[in-house]
């Protein structure tokens, strides 16, 4: 009855210029262990739904890489989609799929670009909440407990004695402004989505009638055709007029039925340079160096390249220095929110 659902659509700009448009980071073997983020992401998994039961949902323009770097999968189980629409056109993409082959299924959804560490307690965790989706009525969302004031998550606040296992949500703030962040850190009542749900078939395409009406209409009016000689024609008139949402703003700030587990293992979106740093491991002056490098007078920075280059850095503190193909980068650490703006005006420059 499960069902695993990789969302890897996204661009990851904040990852400019290592994540590119053509190669975006979940294809990318950003932990320089031989594997992709979406290989490890879809490995993560495979103790708790079987293989042909797992979907990749992703942009048309990906689907060689997909294919390439998850050779289990058949060409059914990648769904592609022709515009990037957010997360919410491509969960419902998924769930209408799903309920034509297994109307009782529990769909498991996991972005295609997270760090995940201890991997049992993972399991443990993304279990309990598989067992509860089961009546089909709840959202389940997976919590992690907060850190830092971080702007582009998505903050819940739940009910105490709400049960063990899963606590009923009171509220879900997505991606607040920093100083509303400040306040959900320093109340201590908050945690963050990690933006891996568990629901019920049926439960989420309730959800998308009463939060997303015209994004449920759509894909109802489609609904026939998935599976068949039409469904990538419907696909593309579907996705030409949906809502670009994603499920956060779309459902879970607005419905009543969502729910938290809270989950106790190592997570990171690594969404950004500077969530790449804060994981790493720093030398005694704060940098973390994966390049051929030579740093003088230097801390707090960080430094990637290629082997082959070799790049000398003198007197910067808390930096990025990295050089990618042909782009060479030096900015300040921290104001990574800017990245989508050098993103399009480097697109302007082409
Ligand atoms: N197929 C598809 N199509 N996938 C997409 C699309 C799309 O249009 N847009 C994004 N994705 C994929 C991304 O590749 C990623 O794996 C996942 O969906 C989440 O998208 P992000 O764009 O990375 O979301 P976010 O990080 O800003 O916010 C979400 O994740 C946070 C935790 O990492 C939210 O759920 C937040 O509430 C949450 O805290
Ligand atoms: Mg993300």
């Amino acid at each position: 009855n499960n069902y695993l659902v990789i969302m890897a659509g996204g661009i990851g700009s904040r990852f400019w210029p290592f994540s590119r448009n053509d190669k975006p980071k979940q294809f990318l073997d950003i932990l320089g262990i031989g594997k992709s983020l979406i290989q490890l992401t879809f490995e993560r998994f495979t103790s708790l739904c079987p293989p042909e039961n797992v979907l990749v949902v992703t942009n048309a323009e990906y689907a060689d890489l997909v294919a390439e770097q998850l050779p289990a999968l058949s060409s059914e189980q990648i769904l592609l989609e022709p515009f990037r629409r957010n997360t919410a056109p491509c969960i419902a993409y998924a769930a209408y799929k799903i309920q034509e082959q297994n109307p009782d299924a529990v769909m498991i959804v996991a972005p295609s670009d997270h760090v995940i560490l201890n991997t049992d307690l993972f399991i443990k965790t993304v279990s309990t909440a598989v067992e509860q989706a089961a009546d089909q009525e709840k959202l389940i969302t997976i919590g992690i407990n907060p850190n830092r004031p971080e702007t582009g998550f998505g903050y819940i606040q739940y009910l105490e004695n709400t049960g063990n296992d899963l606590k009923k949500v009171k509220t879900f703030t997505e991606k607040p402004e920093k100083s509303l962040a400040e306040k959900f850190i320093e109340s201590g009542d908050f945690v963050w989505n990690s933006g891996i749900f568990v629901w019920g078939v049926r439960a989420i395409i309730t959800g998308f009638h009463q939060h997303l009406p015209e994004v449920a209409a759509t894909f109802d009016e489609i609904r026939a055709d998935l599976g068949t000689s039409h469904e990538n024609d419907s696909i593309y008139n579907a996705y030409s007029h949906t809502a670009n949402i994603s499920i956060d703003y779309g459902i879970m700030e607005k419905s009543s039925d969502v729910y938290v587990v809270l989950g106790d293992f190592d997570w990171s979106d690594l969404g950004s340079w500077d969530a790449l740093y804060d994981m790493s491991e720093k030398n005694e002056d704060g940098n973390v160096v994966k390049a051929n490098a030579l740093l003088y007078d230097t801390t707090g920075s960080l430094i990637t390249g290629p082997k082959d280059q070799l790049i000398l850095v003198q007197g910067l503190d808390d930096y990025l220095v990295t050089v990618c193909d042909n782009v060479f980068l030096v900015c300040k650490r921290g104001d990574e929110k800017r990245f989508r703006d050098y993103v399009a005006d480097v697109k302007e420059k082409k």
